[in-house]
């Protein structure tokens, strides 16, 4: 296994220690994330008994491989904890987060739970958010304009960058639709000095349905090393 992914390991180990019995638990998305399923499917066979909440259809049917018994989103009103990656965090935990193109349940369900738990390896804590290009979740149609108000967005609250993609993948470069059947955006800000104002922004476009920035969520930030984790509270 390479360092990598050893700290994403150790990252999603130290998590275990705040599932208690009994609780009901977010499922994030993501390579790390995927490790905390494996290992709390591990808890699981041995007696532990938890209810896990899916953020993406990947997480449910790996959740489902590892025997973790789900709910799905509509049967919960409230979570005890979430466990999910990031691509970035600042100092004040806010978060990129999207990378995998789940920002939009993962959202929704880490503002549901009473705790929310971000495991991720050191290299994604940053001093200020937007290296990594800011994942944004809009409706299909009108994708085009939105990409210029979400640019325009950019500019308004000081961000360096000025490229926003339509997120694609495979080798006909076709867009890539998430879970909820929607496009990403790729908003290329290269560095966000004000994400309250740029939430806030964003917010405002219709046509977007979520952006990546997961402000005044996170209180636990569990960074993993190649030899154990660091855990940090807000
Ligand atoms: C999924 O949509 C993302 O929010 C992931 O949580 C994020 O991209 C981190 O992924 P890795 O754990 O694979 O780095």
């Amino acid at each position: 296994m390479s360092e990598a992914d050893l700290a994403k390991v150790n990252a999603a180990a130290a998590a275990l220690d705040y599932v208690k019995d009994g609780m009901v638990v977010g499922l994030g998305t993501g390579t790390t994330s995927a490790h905390f399923v494996r290992l709390l499917g591990e808890r699981v066979r041995q007696g532990l008994r938890v209810k896990g909440v899916p953020t993406s259809e990947a997480t449910q049917t790996l959740a489902e491989q590892e025997g973790v018994p789900l709910l799905s989103i509509s049967q919960v009103t409230h979570l005890d904890l979430d466990v999910d990656g990031a691509d970035e965090a600042d100092p004040h935990f806010r978060l990129i987060k999207g990378g995998g193109g789940a920002l939009l349940r993962e959202k929704i369900i880490a503002a549901a739970s009473a705790h929310m738990i971000v495991i991720a390896d050191e290299t994604k804590a940053v001093e200020t958010l937007g290296a990594f290009p800011l994942p944004v979740e809009v409706t299909r149609f009108g994708f085009a304009l939105t990409a210029t108000r979400v640019f325009e967005a950019l500019k308004e609250t000081g961000c360096a960058g000025e490229e926003v993609k339509l997120r694609v993948a495979g080798k006909a470069n076709e867009p890539v639709i998430t879970d909820g059947g929607n496009y990403i955006l790729d908003a290329h800000a290269k560095r966000i000095p004000a994400p309250e104002a740029l939430a806030a922004a964003l917010k405002e476009i219709p046509g977007v349905v979520e952006h990546g920035l997961f402000l005044g969520l996170a209180r636990t930030l569990i960074l993993g090393k190649a030899k154990g984790a660091e855990v940090r509270e807000l």
